[in-house]
């Protein structure tokens, strides 16, 4: 027995007992003839208190940090109680040890407060992973995936793995491919998700089915995004959008309850696609806080037309406002007082190529009631207070102003938006706020392909009042801004996102189920026939041999861990992430194969010439 006890068990009430511990030496103290030792595993730490007749023992084991040892002894009261730690009120006289395992001195110190960088630690990630704060985020993650999996067990789903070696499922991205040597020159497609087949089983008639599964997607990398993530991934047949919304919050609050202790009061809040863009620019709103965005550009309509209050706002004469398509404010609670400084480096902030404005105009509604802006040489004070109300800033607020083209300027003012909740403080980590966004656009266009792609993915089905839209029109267009005009941009989709805190941690659909007008989806998308047949022609099949109405949602797991532990990065709760270049550091991959390889699987190696 390697041990009776961990290193994060033992209390008081064991003042007494012999025990045996084994874990990692975390730090070692010399005090005149006493050696003091804090022995570390999964489950905390123990101090240790070896005695002078164990000096000799000890100097020829030179213990060193990260040691793996076993130590024997009686279990005492310290007299100096550490109360930060829940073993703090003991330490282990040690009687006998022995090293179990040497280690080398690790390169970085394996302690809340590191000194490794990110590089080091995600080369050595054995090693970080011990520290607490990762071993944190792994307990919540098993405990949400704990949780999540007894909810839908309860709710009478079922496991189903399905394969990873498949055909391509269009999901948005591109596919990483993997040859078959057996087939040469044919290549599997890894999934960027079960959608295809949580279909089919709901053909097959496992009307309730469930996965924890990783999707692969190869696609440019972000904090929230990894080139292998895991979803809960589900499906359901014979439902309707609301059955889905219903289940699904239950999830989330079960999850909330297990998981934090927080009770989720109510039905979540929800919002159309269009309101959120509308009114936070972007179709994941956090709702932890307000700043609305407003579009002001009526009050500075050109020759002064009318204006917010039904005051005129005559002769005003500044372009950037004139001239501009939209006019779009915000007003920042309590920052009537920024300086100078502080707005000059908001306006460089917008004006860093990431967010691409021209620049920033501001208003300050002071708390005396006294008006101030960038643009007081074209506006009087009435005028800045008619803007500043239009923008509905209180006294003490700061209004800023960004003009341009609609859809940047409204992209630019949601980052904005969120800058100034950061730096006011008010993304708090321990505060949560779940929204549903629904009615998603069906489609999206394109640019570059000139073509409808599906917002969601193709087997999202059309809001049922709008499908006779999508069945009288045509989808051959020739000129990309006749898009816009044509009817598939206003048709809806039977779709939702779950967004927490900013974060869309889940998406779904109700499925198209009839071959007809999956066909059709298939032709809207510039898809042939024949194509469609090539690569969906085993759905299409199934969905002539009764297939049932069915939806689905696939909660992103890693990211739902990441929110729920207060963290923008995905890769603090996954075990071995890859870094931003889609590499593993530490398993030194991708990386080249032999030419015996290469020649099984039947691939030559073109390298680009210099
Ligand atoms: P979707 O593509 O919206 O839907 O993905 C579902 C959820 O997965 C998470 N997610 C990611 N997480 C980490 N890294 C990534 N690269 C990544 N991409 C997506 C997000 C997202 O909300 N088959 C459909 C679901 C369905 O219709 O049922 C699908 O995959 O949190």
């Amino acid at each position: 027995m390697y041990r009776s006890h961990t290193c994060g068990e033992l209390r008081i009430s064991h003042a007494g007992q012999q025990v045996t511990l084994a874990g990692w030496i975390q730090s070692i103290r010399k005090f005149g003839s006493i050696t003091f030792t804090d022995l570390r595993d999964r489950y905390g730490i123990t101090q240790l208190v070896f005695g002078e007749e164990l000096n000799e023992q000890l100097s020829q084991a030179s213990l060193g940090r990260e040691f793996v040892i076993q130590a024997k002894g009686l279990v005492r009261e310290r007299s100096n109680k550490n109360n930060n730690i829940p073993t703090g009120a003991v330490e282990i006289a040690v009687s006998s040890f022995s090293v179990l395992n040497k280690a080398a001195t690790p390169p970085f110190t394996i302690q809340d407060d590191t000194d490794g960088g990110d590089d080091l630690r995600m080369k050595f990630r054995y090693l970080d992973l011990r520290r607490n704060e990762l071993k944190r985020n792994l307990e919540l993650r098993y405990a949400v995936n704990r949780s999540a999996r007894n909810y839908l067990h309860e709710k009478g789903f079922m496991d189903i793995e399905t394969p990873f070696l498949i055909k391509s499922t269009p999901e948005g991205a591109r596919d990483f491919v993997v040859p078959s040597r057996m087939n040469s020159g044919q290549f599997y497609a890894l999934p960027q998700s079960p959608q295809t087949f949580k279909q089919l089983l709901m053909v097959s008639g496992y009307d309730r089915y469930y996965q924890v599964v990783k999707c692969f997607r190869d696609e440019d990398l972000r904090a929230d995004r990894q080139p292998e993530f895991t979803q809960i991934d589900c499906e359901m047949a014979f439902v309707e959008q609301e059955d889905i919304l219903d289940m699904f919050e239950g999830m989330i609050r079960a999850i909330f309850k297990d998981v934090k202790n927080i009770d989720i009061p109510g039905k979540v809040e929800r919002m159309t696609w269009e309101d959120a863009m509308w009114n936070y620019g972007n179709d994941k709103p956090d709702l932890r806080f307000g700043m609305k965005l407003l579009n002001i550009k009526s009050a500075f309509q050109k020759n002064g037309k009318l204006e917010a209050n039904g005051e005129l706002i005559a002769g005003t004469n500044f372009g950037v406002f004139n001239d501009a398509e939209t006019v779009v404010a915000i007003a920042v609670p309590g920052t009537a007082e920024y300086t100078r400084k502080q707005t000059d480096e908001l306006t460089e902030w917008v004006k860093r190529p990431q967010i691409g404005m021209k620049g920033l105009a501001f208003i300050k509604a002071n708390s005396d009631g006294t008006y101030k802006s960038s643009f007081d040489k074209f506006f009087n004070e009435q005028q800045l207070k008619t803007v500043a109300d239009a923008a509905g800033a209180k006294p003490g607020d700061l209004v800023l102003i960004l003009a341009g083209t609609e859809e940047r300027t409204r992209k630019a003012m949601s980052e904005l938006r969120l800058e100034m909740a950061e730096r006011l403080g008010l993304r708090k980590k321990d505060e949560f706020k779940l929204l549903w966004v629904l009615d998603f656009p069906l489609f999206e266009y394109a640019e570059e392909e000139n073509r409808w792609v599906a917002r969601h993915h193709p087997f999202t089905s059309p809001k049922p009042d709008q499908i006779r839209t999508m069945i009288g029109n045509s989808p051959v267009i020739e000129n990309a801004a006749e898009y816009l005009k044509h009817p598939y941009a206003n048709i809806k989709a039977n779709a939702y996102d779950m967004v927490l805190n900013g974060n869309e941690i889940g998406g779904g659909s109700i499925r198209i189920f009839q071959r007809d007008l999956q066909e059709k989806m298939f032709d809207a998308l510039g898809m042939s026939r024949e194509e469609a047949n090539h690569k969906f022609g085993f759905l299409l099949g199934a969905f002539e041999y009764g297939a049932p109405p069915h939806g689905g949602i696939a909660f992103g797991f890693d990211r739902l861990c990441a929110v729920l532990g207060g963290s923008e990065s995905i890769r603090d709760f996954i075990a071995f992430p890859k870094n931003n270049s889609g590499r593993d550091t530490m398993l030194d991959a991708p990386s080249a194969i032999d030419n015996q390889q290469l020649t099984e699987l039947g691939i030559t190696i073109k390298t680009p010439s210099a």
